[in-house]
């Protein structure tokens, strides 16, 4: 199975335009060694052909320009690469993007049912993209791990998924008062190896099914959103902890080192960085700890071979 990193930045990506953090204003004037990232999208596929996309971020134009593996159009004068869209929860960051999108539709797009309400209500796409060539063709998902799904366009793999404690986004119904299918994780499985990767950019408290799923991956793609709990406000840019907002801190003792440190996984890779955690900052000692865990740290542009 083949993994390209699209976009491993939070909500805002790196640097954030009105962002003038120390990371943000770093890597704008190049002072510290603090890498550009667009927001949150993965791709993913079998035989490096035909990609599946999970999650569509505002940067999806960019992204897709910048990778070459997504550009055939198999003889066709317009054509893509990503055959099918896999959509984890209703957030701006990974939803935006599909309104970009609108020239290459129809395309099969998996979500929950609580998913597709939110884009049909609070954030119209569904509705809205009707307009252009059909439009997105939603395929309902469900919230229970088996028996998982197989996507239209892409052979090989099967996608499990994984209820996530998270948050809803600010306009959905179901802002602070989730349920199953606001936000899943997905365990994908190479059908012809076995193995599996597990993807959970947003996640507040690890279930028993998350460390389940933690036990049995061959790699990890795991929310490195914030450092601290606090980190927002002690910076001056939310009144809100990063646990309200649905995400586990990557350092302390309920944070994201000390969970992965309990599993023998061959990849540990946190994704979806908000520009405020100073693991960006690769001369940092929050950078330093993470390479001493054995811990990566996703960029744009990765390709990770399982
Ligand atoms: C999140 O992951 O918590 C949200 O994407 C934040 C946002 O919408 O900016
Ligand atoms: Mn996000
Ligand atoms: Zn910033």
């Amino acid at each position: 199975m083949y993994i390209l990193i699209l976009g491993s930045g939070a909500g805002g990506g790196v640097p954030q335009w009105n962002c003038h953090c120390d990371n943000c204003a770093g890597c704008r004037n190049k002072t510290l060694p603090v890498r550009e990232r667009t927001q949150s999208s993965i791709a993913v596929s079998s035989n490096r052909k035909d990609w599946v996309l999970i999650n569509a971020s505002p940067d999806i134009r960019q992204q897709i320009n910048q990778s070459p593996l997504l550009w055939p159009a198999d003889g066709q004068q317009r054509g893509t690469a990503i055959k099918s869209i896999i959509l984890t929860d209703s957030q701006i960051d990974h939803t935006t993007g599909l309104l970009t999108l609108r020239e290459g539709l129809p395309l099969p797009v998996y979500c929950t049912d609580v998913v597709y309400e939110d884009l049909s209500t609070a954030f119209p796409v569904f509705p809205m993209l009707k307009h252009w060539h059909g439009g997105l063709q939603r395929r309902a998902i469900g919230t229970t791990h088996e028996p998982g799904f197989q996507v239209e366009g892409v052979a090989g793999l099967t996608f499990h998924p994984v209820v996530l404690e998270s948050n809803a986004p600010p306009y959905s119904k179901y802002r602070d008062n989730i349920v199953d299918g606001n936000n899943i994780g997905l365990q994908i499985v190479d059908n012809a190896t076995g193995k599996s990767v597990f993807y959970a950019p947003g996640c507040v408290q690890a279930s028993d099914l998350v460390k389940n799923m933690l036990e049995q991956s061959s790699c990890a793609l795991f929310d490195g959103t914030l450092w601290l709990d606090d980190e927002m406000i002690q910076k001056g840019f939310s009144n809100r902890l990063g646990s309200q907002m649905g995400h586990m801190p990557v350092n302390g003792p309920d944070g994201t080192v000390a969970l992965l440190q309990e599993y023998d996984i061959e990849r540990k890779i946190l994704i979806h960085i908000n520009n405020t955690n100073p693991v960006l900052d690769e001369s940092s000692t929050a950078n330093a700890y993470l390479r001493d865990n054995g811990i990566e740290l996703a960029y744009d542009g990765m390709q990770i071979t399982i």
